[in-house]
């Protein structure tokens, strides 16, 4: 009987604002989980990145503070590869919701580091075609100049 093969895939991983404190932890916790991190990226959004990164949830009640959070301070793009890698990302995120996390998926990155629904520590693609699309945004964009802190580019 042959096994069925997940395929090896692409996916942004983000480690958004809040989970920056705890970088060192999720970048560890992304290796013991088997992902090779590809590429990685620490900017600053402006609020206008952050709209148009957003952009599907526009008009969502929760558009505006999502954004204005999302460029509130750096945070950690990352090309994460691996086999079945955009649900595998999304398994070890855990649900959006912090409390749903911890009461559903207590070793998951949200149950450890997310505080609510704003501040849940790290976003995922959710699909192939999204997945690509954010991966652009944040690796393909050579025009777009991300700020850092003190409004200087801070990329590495
Ligand atoms: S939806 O409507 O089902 O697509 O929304 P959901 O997948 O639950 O969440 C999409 C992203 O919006 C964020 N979110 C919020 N931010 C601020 N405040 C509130 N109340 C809120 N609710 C949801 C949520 O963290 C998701 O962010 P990402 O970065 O995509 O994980």
């Amino acid at each position: 009987h042959q096994a069925m093969e997940k395929q090896r895939a692409k996916t942004l991983g983000l480690i958004k604002p809040d989970g920056m404190k705890n970088m060192g932890k999720i970048v560890h916790a992304i290796y013991r989980s088997g992902f090779l991190i590809n590429k990685m990226k620490i900017v600053q959004l402006s609020p206008a990145d952050a709209k148009q990164f957003y952009s599907c949830h526009k008009g969502k009640p929760f558009y505006e503070k999502l954004c204005s959070f999302m460029s509130s301070g750096p945070i950690c793009a990352m090309e994460l590869v691996a086999d079945d890698g955009i649900a595998k990302w999304r398994t070890l995120l855990g649900p959006t919701n912090t409390a749903d996390a911890k009461a559903k998926a207590p070793n998951s990155l949200r149950a450890h580091f997310g505080t609510d629904g704003t501040m849940n520590a790290c976003h995922g693609s959710d699909a192939p075609d999204t997945a690509a699309q954010e991966l652009n945004f944040f690796f393909n964009s050579p025009r777009k100049c991300f700020s850092g802190r003190g409004g200087s580019t801070l990329c590495i």
